[in-house]
């Protein structure tokens, strides 16, 4: 029977097998040590024994392992325990040396991602890149977790689709069939549809986007949780996003502090409550830089990334908060989509916030334009042709009776990189996709 690694301590004196990959070897006083990898972690094994050692002759790290020893208490092993007298099957012998040294912490520095990111298959053997992909999974868990305590349904939409859900420059065109299909951008269209059927919906879904040029972050292919709900105003869906955050953040923390200190990072702060998280318009965000900065960026629609991190700053230092709501968007601007609501009281202003998160916008708000015939005037207004077919069905729900929604979408490994105070979004992400990189 296999033995996991971490339960080798509950079985001190006794026989037990483990199953793994080399994942380290020292030659010490003529006693082999070998550390094997399975996936809880790390068990290490004395091998005495000449023909045991013989076994080994030539075999590199990842060579897969069986073994079969004694459970000896050691403190300086990893778990606490260690196997002596060892009897090894070589399962899979590996004679190659692996293309990168996985049993150290790997450099993250900007001139070496390229390496970590060519030998991926191989790099994310190494223990300290995985806490940051099993966080990754328990972020997306306690996402879920949070949408199912709320009675949101989640949705699976399709990424394929006959018109750019975004618009703007940055949708990929595809051959289909001989007609020209588009990438998801998002999944708003049917999001927004599935509330005129479930009121409370969720995704976590792949996203593409034509980001021509390679930054620190943006993917041209990402992850996005997406979520729409009816019968709500903006603040209510303000709150759900700050709950979300609040969360996310604490179960991560409960699940995955080890993980976390690994990479050295604290906790985000965050109020207790959704209602705290500090609300700026973009034009006092723009006041405020200019004043402390001496650079006037006032009247510009959108906010530079400057400014997301001086904001965030700002808000950590005087409002104990690593997240600010930025509100107060133009609802006459580019920024201003044709699905976007304004303010019923205020018809220049969007009912719009970006959620901004340790200094990187991670979300984008916003109530919807869900009155049938304003809606149509809004695509008009913009260029777009309401009778084209990627564009029908969307506009028959509203037809035939939708609530007043909105929804957000959050960028998944910005979240990641920002939770663990990385410098890039590409370290959050499995296999990056950027306009350098399409494999592996
Ligand atoms: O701000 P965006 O473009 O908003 C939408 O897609 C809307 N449909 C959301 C809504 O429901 N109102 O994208 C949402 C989030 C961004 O805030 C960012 O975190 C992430 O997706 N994102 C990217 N992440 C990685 N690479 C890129 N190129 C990204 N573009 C957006
Ligand atoms: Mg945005």
């Amino acid at each position: 029977m296999r033995t996991l690694s971490c339960e080798v301590k509950n079985f001190v004196g006794k026989p037990v097998t483990v199953q793994g990959w080399i994942h380290k070897k020292r030659l010490l006083g003529g006693l082999n040590f070998l550390n094997v990898r399975d996936r809880s972690g790390l068990v290490q094994v004395v091998v005495d024994d000449k023909a045991e050692t013989e076994k080994l002759r030539g075999l590199q790290i990842g060579t897969v392992v069986e073994i079969t020893g004694e459970s000896v208490s050691e403190e300086r092993a990893p778990g606490g325990a260690e196997l002596h007298d060892a009897k090894i099957t070589v399962l899979v012998p590996v004679t190659d040396e692996p293309p990168i040294e996985i049993d150290k912490p790997i450099s993250h520095k900007p001139e070496h991602l390229d390496t970590l990111f060519e030998n991926r298959g191989i790099s994310l053997r190494n223990l300290q890149e995985q806490e940051l992909f099993k966080t990754k999974d328990m972020v997306c868990r306690s996402i879920r977790g949070y949408f199912a305590k709320n009675e949101f349904t989640e949705i699976h939409t399709p990424k394929l689709l006959a018109e750019a859900t975004e618009g703007g420059a940055e949708v990929f065109k595809l051959d289909y069939f001989g007609k020209t299909a588009t990438l998801a951008q998002s999944a708003q269209f049917y999001k927004q549809m599935m509330v005129g059927v479930f009121e409370r919906v969720f995704e976590i879904g792949s996203t593409y986007r034509a980001e021509p040029s390679a930054t620190t972050r943006h993917l041209t292919e990402f992850l996005t949780v997406d979520c729409e709900l009816g019968f709500v105003d903006f603040e209510q869906l303000q709150n759900v996003l700050g709950d979300l955050l609040i969360y996310v953040v604490d179960e991560t923390w409960k699940t995955n502090e080890t993980s976390f200190k690994k990479w050295n990072v604290v906790k985000a702060e965050l109020p207790e409550k959704a209602q705290d998280i500090p609300r700026i318009t973009i034009d006092e965000i723009h006041e405020m830089y200019k004043k402390a900065m001496k650079e006037d960026f006032t009247g510009e629609d959108d906010l530079r990334p400057d400014e997301e991190r001086f904001i965030c700053e700002w808000a950590k230092k005087n409002k104990g908060s690593d997240a600010v709501f930025v509100v107060g968007w133009s609802a006459k601007s580019k920024t201003f989509k044709f699905y976007h609501k304004a303010d019923p009281k205020n018809p220049d202003i969007a009912e719009r916030a970006d959620l901004l998160f340790r200094g990187v916008e991670i979300t984008t708000l916003s109530m919807r334009q869900h009155d049938y015939k304003k809606l149509i005037a809004q695509l008009k207004s913009m260029g777009v042709n309401p009778e084209n077919p990627g564009y029908a069905s969307y506009l028959s729900a509203f037809k035939y009776g939708m609530p007043p929604h909105g929804g957000f979408g959050l960028g998944l490994e910005r979240l990641v990189e920002k939770l663990f105070k990385l410098n890039n979004i590409k370290e959050a992400t499995l296999f990056p996709r950027d306009i350098n990189r399409l494999a592996p």
